[in-house]
């Protein structure tokens, strides 16, 4: 049996309240967002990828079972790794979430046996509370025990002392490890860290202690292609934009807020979209690390639109914890299974149609961007 998870049982109260708010708040964003929109029509609303379009071209097409779906993610050595390769059959991913409650234990396990029987590559949400609070590592633990084979990525926040990188990776026996870089959330968050300049810092020290590969993610805000450029000149190989547009971390730290005093909606909207991170730094010259896409991933189809856009892989949290989440009639593992099974087919399917045999054939195609992305390549440069 795992240890009993809730408050009383030693897990700082608020701390723990945060984790189940923050799924509470996650899971009803994602009921909005697939409620119909006001001309009736059922769909998901303003999605960030629907500004980017391909060009059909009617002869261009492969068969669809001559697609090899597989991605393959290069890294450098680091100071605790050799240099290698990751090869994911699917080229999407499990992105990072939670774990340190009763609830979210759950919801890890149900994510891990869905990753094992679908091979997908899967991240747990901060372990940052089981390192200090040991009583709550089942709620993470929960998903090697599920899933012992598969590639699994710790997580931790930056500003964490940097062993922290060595005890979170040890805590899962991790393949990689997810470094959240948060500035806005903190920001919005009432009880939030505010010591911003020491980050980059952090995120050097964190990745030289880590003895797996490091990949810097934001979580829903994006990476700029300056960020992106620091993060190369110190030796990141690895990281996932993660855009607004999906999961929106203000809106959940804001409806949190005793009160709402110093509510931050004024900031609603705020950074870049993944298309706009990866547009940008695909045109961007210098080094740059290898790039993953998250950020309001709804269907396979923005997934080949992040691939095309220059993503290496792309990871999806809100819409597959919708599928998860236990507390929903019909949720739990199967539910998920059935949709990756499905998201692969479809994304199979695009490829074919778009004539991509693979991932690298997907950069050849022609694409239109449109409205506020186009926007925003042009104000930045980006032809
Ligand atoms: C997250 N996300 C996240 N990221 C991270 O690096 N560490 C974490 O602990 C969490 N926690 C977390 C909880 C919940 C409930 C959700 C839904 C998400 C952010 C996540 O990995 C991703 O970057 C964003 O959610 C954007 O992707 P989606 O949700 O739009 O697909």
């Amino acid at each position: 049996m795992p240890a009993d998870l809730t408050p009383a049982h030693g897990l700082d109260a608020s701390r723990a309240a945060r984790k189940d708010e923050h799924v509470a708040l996650a899971l009803a964003q994602q009921r909005r967002a697939a409620e119909p929109d006001a001309s009736g029509a059922a769909g998901p609303g303003a999605s960030p990828f629907a500004e980017l379009d391909f060009v059909h071209h009617a002869l261009a097409g492969v068969d669809p079972e001559r697609v090899d779906l597989g991605t393959t993610i290069a890294f450098a050595a680091g100071p605790g790794h050799a240099a290698g390769t990751w090869r994911w059959e699917t080229p999407f991913y499990v992105n990072g979430m939670t774990g340190g409650t009763e609830r979210t234990r759950r919801i890890n396990r149900e994510l891990a046996i869905a990753a094992r029987e679908t091979g997908l590559p899967l991240a747990c949400g901060s372990v940052s509370v089981a390192l200090d609070e040991p009583e709550t590592a089942p709620g993470f633990t929960v998903i090697r025990e599920e899933n012992p084979d598969g590639f699994v990525m710790a997580n931790v926040g930056v500003g964490r002392p940097a062993d922290d990188a060595r005890r979170a990776v040890e805590l899962l026996g991790a393949n990689a490890l997810q470094l959240h870089v948060n500035a806005v959330q903190e920001t919005a968050m009432p009880e939030g860290s505010r010591d911003f300049s020491s980050w980059l810092r952090s995120v050097e020290r964190l990745a030289a202690a880590s003895p797996v590969p490091v990949i810097v993610k934001e979580v829903g805000f994006g990476l700029s292609r300056g960020t992106l450029r620091r993060l190369a000149e110190i030796g990141i190989g690895i990281a996932d934009v993660s855009g607004r547009g999906g999961t929106d971390f203000l809106a959940i730290e804001n409806a949190r807020r005793p009160g709402r005093a110093g509510d931050l909606s004024i900031l609603s909207g705020f950074g870049q979209s993944a298309l706009a991170c990866l547009l940008e730094a695909g045109a961007a010259s210098g080094p740059a690390p290898v790039l993953l896409a998250s950020g309001g991933v709804r269907s396979p189809f923005d997934v080949v639109k992040a691939l095309a856009a220059g993503a290496a892989a792309v990871g999806v949290a809100g819409a597959f914890l919708a599928a998860v989440d236990p507390e929903r009639p019909g949720g739990g593992a199967a539910a998920l299974i059935a949709l990756v099974e499905d998201w692969r087919d479809r994304t199979r399917a695009v490829y074919a149609l778009l004539g991509a045999r693979e991932r690298g054939g997907l950069l050849a195609t022609d694409l239109i961007v449109r409205g506020a992305l186009r926007e925003y390549c042009e104000a930045r440069g980006v032809d």
